[in-house]
């Protein structure tokens, strides 16, 4: 059994990973915090888990750090830089937010608007894409877990780049569920703001931007990405509009996803366009596309709580730890 602690718990990143963690079989939870809520049993502020787990929250500053095996971190951007340098080295560290996932300082500065306090603690870092990456995952102790859009970005055009299909610039446009914007409700984030309706934000300056570019291997790549807020609770839906270096037919579209994703439980590959309802409380990341006279348009959804954060955290806590990589995340989705 590893011990697990969630610095950010009452959040919905945080009880989201504590939804998935109650059916590890390896994993016991000991800790969890809240600012808010410190003192306060779990079941007071998310009822849904009653009977389930016998913990109150913590306040941050009295994380147990020397008996914990890991810790995964789902606090807003800025605040894990704050507590990651005084953490032992030993502890196994999942970082949900955005603090650790830039190589270079300057650039998340530009997209996060102040700057990474701890560059040197950055570079024992893994960006845990875990389809990607999943040696360099293996072996570290500090994970980047990735951004909902940028999951669903890189794993629809990763095949695209690595085998020099694209020609010019590739247009992103993606849709988020209102939980991505995480449990305190703002102006644009509010119900009757969101609900039946669609909009646009942060036009070509999203902070998902250049992880994908970074990830890619493609740090000047003319890709062109647009954010929508949909009125649907979980989900990322990506659409890429590609221009191919050389035409291709759907045949040999759906051969180029299957075997890139042959071995990759989670991926999978369906002619035509996925729905964000049929990957809903899973791990599953759908992909398909169409494709006419030279052009691509591959789409990709995700639940942003799992697979764009929760879920592939677990995920990669599953390669540390040498765990199987689906425990506890090999659920079929949840439809209707
Ligand atoms: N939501 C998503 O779909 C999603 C997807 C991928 C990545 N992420 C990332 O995951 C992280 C958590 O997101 P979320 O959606 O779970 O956010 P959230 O619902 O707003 O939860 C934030 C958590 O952090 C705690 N917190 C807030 N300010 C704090 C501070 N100054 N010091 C200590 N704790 C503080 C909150 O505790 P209190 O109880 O005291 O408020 C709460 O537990 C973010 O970095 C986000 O970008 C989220």
């Amino acid at each position: 059994m590893v011990k697990v602690g969630i610095a950010g718990g009452s959040g919905y990143g945080g009880v989201e990973l504590i939804h998935i963690l109650l059916r590890h079989p390896h994993v016991e939870l000991t800790w969890i915090s809240s600012q808010q809520h410190a003192g306060k049993k779990l079941e007071e502020v998310y009822p849904h888990l009653r009977k389930f787990l016998d913990i109150r929250f913590s306040a941050l500053e009295e994380v147990p750090a020397s008996q914990l095996d890991v810790l995964f971190l789902a606090l807003p951007h800025g605040e894990a830089m704050k507590l990651v340098p005084g953490l032992p080295q030993k502890l196994v560290i999942i970082d949900l937010s955005g603090d650790f996932r830039i190589a270079d300082p300057r650039i998340f500065e530009e997209f996060y608007h102040f700057p990474l306090s701890c560059p040197q603690e950055q570079k024992a870092f893994v960006y845990g894409l875990t389809e990607l990456n999943r040696e360099k995952i293996r072996a570290a102790r500090r994970i980047a877990n990735p951004g909902c859009f940028a999951t669903a970005t890189l794993l629809a055009l990763y095949p695209l780049f690595q085998e020099n299909w694209i020609k010019g610039p590739v247009f992103v446009d993606t849709k988020t569920g209102s939980s991505g914007a995480g449990n305190s409700p703002r102006d644009a984030t509010h119900h009757p703001r969101r609900a039946n309706s669609l909009f646009a934000y942060k036009p070509f300056k999203h902070q998902h931007l250049p992880e994908i570019t970074q990830a890619l291997e493609r740090p000047d790549y003319p890709l062109i990405l647009q954010t929508h807020s949909a009125p649907f609770v979980r989900g990322i839906f990506a659409s890429h509009y590609v221009e191919l270096a050389k035409s291709a037919t759907a045949e040999e579209v759906a051969k180029l996803y299957e075997s890139y994703y042959a071995a990759d439980f989670f991926i999978r590959w369906l002619p035509g366009s996925p729905d964000v309802n049929l990957v809903r409380h899973s791990n599953f990341v759908d992909i398909g596309a169409a494709t006419q006279n030279g052009f691509l348009i591959v789409w990709s959804v995700l639940d942003n709580l799992q697979k764009g954060a929760a879920g592939q955290a677990v995920q990669n806590m599953n390669l540390i730890c040498g765990f199987r990589e689906e425990t506890a995340l090999d659920l079929p989705p949840v439809h209707p």
